[in-house]
């Protein structure tokens, strides 16, 4: 049967980390996937990592099975990472799973067993694995415009229209901080609006949360969250440890089911252990009891802490650098939005075809749409940002 088959297009972000891999140039420079670089562009383990992972090899006595629901001292820390003192505890159930979008597929086939008939609302654009994923799971997708391109803002007026129509039980998947791909985020206010929204019209918030941490600041990056969580009965969230702990490989993530009361979370979550363990059975656990280590011992809490500090606040310096670079380049202060952004990713004008040409000819690798990792410039390099920019001006001639 397998002689039937064509091959199947690869994942247009994924293939560009192969991509970039394979590139011999020199002066290559890897705007693609989400991963953090370092002003030498590497992905270095993080110290506090590093520490956890040597406990972990010292005290692990045993590889015997965890659960389907993994490392629940992981998974309490990162409930209160998220939620804080936001709401009562006993109204939230945490499951690990293998890495953030772990969380997003055992949260899709819940959702979708639970309310068969209901609509999931996507920002437009967003994250490309986003839509494949929830067909799988068998949702039904419609889209809410979210971006205004030409402010380099959230189009919220556009977005609280659409949603105004959605029906009730509805899905409205949200990204708690730095909007992937646009860089563009809610703000409190907005928040406020849309918990508003979701509770006068009964939806219920699916919100990826996967770059706590890259935006504002750890706890400033849950403010949004934490406001769905206390305004509403109901909301489902996946996080993820790829980015703030830089833990890409060992698919380190959480799923979040917050109830109206314990009795509904607990529930929830004991279909969602049915549904886990019919698929994948059990998270892995190295990953979990590295972050379980991070974010309580106080040591390794602290020094995680500062590195994921260092890392937020450069990526906000190379924000300016960029746009400054820009400015200076284009002679216009079109791409001052930049600046504005937060996280890894921020979208530039270009065509796909300008985003080949800039591949092809120039080494700069950047996703179809224009989007960018911002880590991903070349601080090192002499003149690297301002090069960068002088070609990406050049390409849009
Ligand atoms: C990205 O958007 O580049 C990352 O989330 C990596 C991925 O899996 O797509």
């Amino acid at each position: 049967m397998f002689e039937t088959l064509a091959p199947s297009p690869a994942d247009p972000i994924l293939a560009l980390m192969l991509a970039f891999r394979e590139d011999q140039r020199d002066d290559k420079v890897d705007l693609g996937v989400g991963v953090y670089k370092d002003a030498d562009g590497q992905t270095p383990v993080m110290k506090a990592v590093k520490m956890a992972e040597e406990r972990v090899y010292q005290e692990q006595q045993t590889k015997t099975y965890v659960s389907p629901t993994g490392d629940v001292d992981f998974c309490h820390a990162i409930e209160s990472m998220i939620l804080g003192e936001s709401i009562p505890h006993s109204r939230v159930r945490s499951i690990q799973t293998p890495g953030g979008s772990g969380a997003l597929k055992v949260l899709s086939d819940l959702l979708k067993a639970i309310s068969p008939d209901a609509t999931t609302w996507v920002s437009d654009p967003t994250w490309p694995n986003h839509l494949p994923m929830l067909s799988r799971a068998g949702h039904h997708i419609e889209r809410y415009p979210y971006y205004d391109a030409a402010k380099g803002a959230v189009d919220f007026d556009a977005m609280q229209a659409m949603l105004s129509s959605a029906k009730a039980g509805d899905i409205v998947l949200l990204h708690g901080c730095c909007h992937n791909p646009t860089g563009a985020d809610l703000d409190a206010t907005q928040w406020q609006a849309v918990a508003s929204l979701c509770l006068e019209k009964s939806l219920v918030p699916f919100v990826d949360l996967a770059y706590q941490g890259f935006g504002d600041g750890l706890e400033q990056d849950a403010v949004g969250v934490q406001i769905l969580a206390r305004e509403l009965p109901e909301l489902v969230i996946a996080s993820s440890c790829s980015k703030n702990m830089a833990l890409y490989r060992e698919r380190t993530g959480c799923a979040l089911i917050v109830g109206d009361s314990e009795t509904a979370a607990v529930n929830t979550a004991s279909l969602a252990v049915k549904m886990i363990r019919s698929n994948y059975s059990m998270p892995p656990d190295h990953g979990a009891a590295i972050g379980r280590m991070v974010m309580l011992d106080k040591e390794l809490h602290g020094i995680w802490r500062e590195e994921l500090e260092s890392m937020r606040s450069r990526m906000a310096g190379l924000r300016e650098e960029f746009a400054t670079a820009l400015r200076k380049r284009s002679n216009s202060e079109r791409f001052d939005y930049i600046a504005e952004q937060r996280g890894m990713f921020s979208r530039l004008p270009l065509t796909e075809e300008q985003v080949t040409r800039l591949r092809v000819e120039d080494g700069i690798y950047m996703v179809g749409d224009g989007r960018f990792n911002i880590a991903g410039l070349p601080q090192n390099r002499a003149d690297g940002i301002d090069q960068v920019a002088a070609k990406i001006i050049a390409a849009m001639d």
